[in-house]
């Protein structure tokens, strides 16, 4: 069935977290609006009102008072639920307190790696104890030093993390330099709130200091929930959707130009540039994709869409290799291995070779009994989307997954469907 007409997906799942959390080390009050309702996002909102944060619901959006670290010192437990994001760069926050406070989340976040973030941390002069480097995370804050990082892992929480304990750091400036650019939103909110913020290439610098939220904030569309109907659209053959209001900063589309190499019709239309590009995006169908090698210094700008892309590839002619994706390994799944046994369930040709997922096509799917997302839910959307390529229904267990970064995927998905 063709994917026709348009959608507003909902409000940047990075950016809203940031928005929240930032609102912690920030003074002033800002409306935002578009902010995403999904529980990841809930997670952060919890924390931020269990540390006394004030967020109020208004006609037109959420109103956010900042605490300017008014939270500070006390002990308490914060549930981060199954963010990630959530509890990394909280702990980047709470780094350059007094307070002690213990950080959990639910069994898939207990299952995540903590130390990339405790260890910087430490460094900087923070007390944080992981539980085999994993959560739950015992953090206790102080005064810290500035330091410079060059991290192996190319992770924007860890930056996040890095730079947000940098604000609190005293006497200079912190520094990180990456080994592949990932998504920019945490230099540029803070640049957005006033706060002193320098980057050149692939190296951040923060100085110590506070930061003003603005009046209002319009939230861009998630680029990453918008991935799943516009790469659907570039596979099903009648069908053209267009993604409003979409986040579209180069470190956040690398899918649209992934598929444009595998020969996708998409145009752009840029409405926004403040504080980051935002527009609306159109994908068409435009006959059958052909393979593309995505190397790893691609993949940051692309990490949450390698399900989507992989189901893609089991269309396109050829070999597609994405190279040096041993990150999916430590996501909500060990979504290398999802996808791969998924993807192998329906009949696709995908096979890990070292850290490189290797998919092969094209294949037509055989369509066994029900799939299983593992409760991964950037895995249960790409399997929706392959059911509905393959014109069939089948359970997808763990699909209630879905609500933790895209609550309306099947309500959209059917209005799409309808047009
Ligand atoms: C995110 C960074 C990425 C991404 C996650 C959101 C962020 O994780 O996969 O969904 O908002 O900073 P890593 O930093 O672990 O790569």
């Amino acid at each position: 069935m063709p994917l026709v007409g348009e959608f507003t997906p909902p409000g940047d799942k990075s950016i809203s977290h940031r928005l929240i959390l930032m609102s912690l080390l920030a003074e002033g009050e800002m409306l935002v609006q578009g902010l995403s309702s999904c529980l990841d996002v809930l997670s952060s909102l919890s924390v931020f009102r269990a540390l006394g944060g004030i967020a109020r619901e208004e006609p037109q959006g959420l109103r956010l008072f900042g605490l300017n670290r008014a939270w500070l010192s006390g002990e308490r437990d914060l549930d981060c639920g199954n963010s990630g994001t959530t509890m990394r760069l909280l702990c980047g926050i709470l780094a350059g307190a007094p307070g002690a406070h213990v950080l959990d989340g639910d069994a898939q976040l207990r299952r995540r790696p903590m130390e990339r973030v405790a260890e910087p941390l430490r460094a900087m002069g923070a007390k944080v104890e992981t539980h085999g480097g994993k959560p739950p995370v015992m953090i206790q804050g102080g005064a810290l030093t500035p330091q410079s990082f060059h991290p192996s892992d190319a992770s924007a929480q860890l930056k996040g993390a890095i730079l947000l304990a940098g604000l609190s750091a005293q006497g200079g400036p912190t520094t990180i330099a990456e080994i592949a650019a990932t998504r920019a939103h945490t230099e540029r909110l803070i640049s957005h709130f006033g706060g002193h913020v320098t980057a050149e290439g692939l190296k951040v610098t923060v100085y110590p200091g506070t930061l003003t939220l603005t009046p209002t904030f319009v939230t861009p569309a998630d680029p990453s929930s918008a991935a799943f109907f516009l790469t659907g659209a570039a596979l099903i053959p009648g069908s053209s959707v267009t993604a409003k209001g979409v986040l579209l900063s180069p470190g956040r589309v690398g899918f649209l130009r992934v598929l444009e190499r595998m020969g996708a019709s998409i145009s752009l239309s840029m409405t926004s540039d403040v504080p980051e590009p935002m527009g609306d995006v159109t994908v068409a169908y435009a006959g059958a994709l052909t393979a593309t090698e995505v190397p790893a210094e691609e993949i940051p700008s692309l990490i949450d869409e390698i399900p989507i892309l992989a189901l893609a590839a089991t269309r396109a002619e050829g070999t597609t290799v994405f190279r040096a994706v041993d990150e999916l390994r430590i996501k909500e799944t060990d979504r290398l291995m999802s996808i791969r046994h998924q993807l192998g369930a329906l009949g696709a040709r995908a096979r890990v070779d070292g850290d490189d997922l290797h998919v092969e096509g094209p294949t037509s799917f055989i369509l066994p009994e029900s799939l299983d997302s593992g409760a991964d839910h950037r895995l249960a959307m790409t399997l929706t989307m392959a059911l509905l390529m393959a014109g069939a229904t089948r359970p997808i267990l763990g699909d209630e997954s879905i609500a933790i970064s895209y609550p309306t995927f099947l309500k959209d998905l059917e209005a799409l469907c309808q047009e």
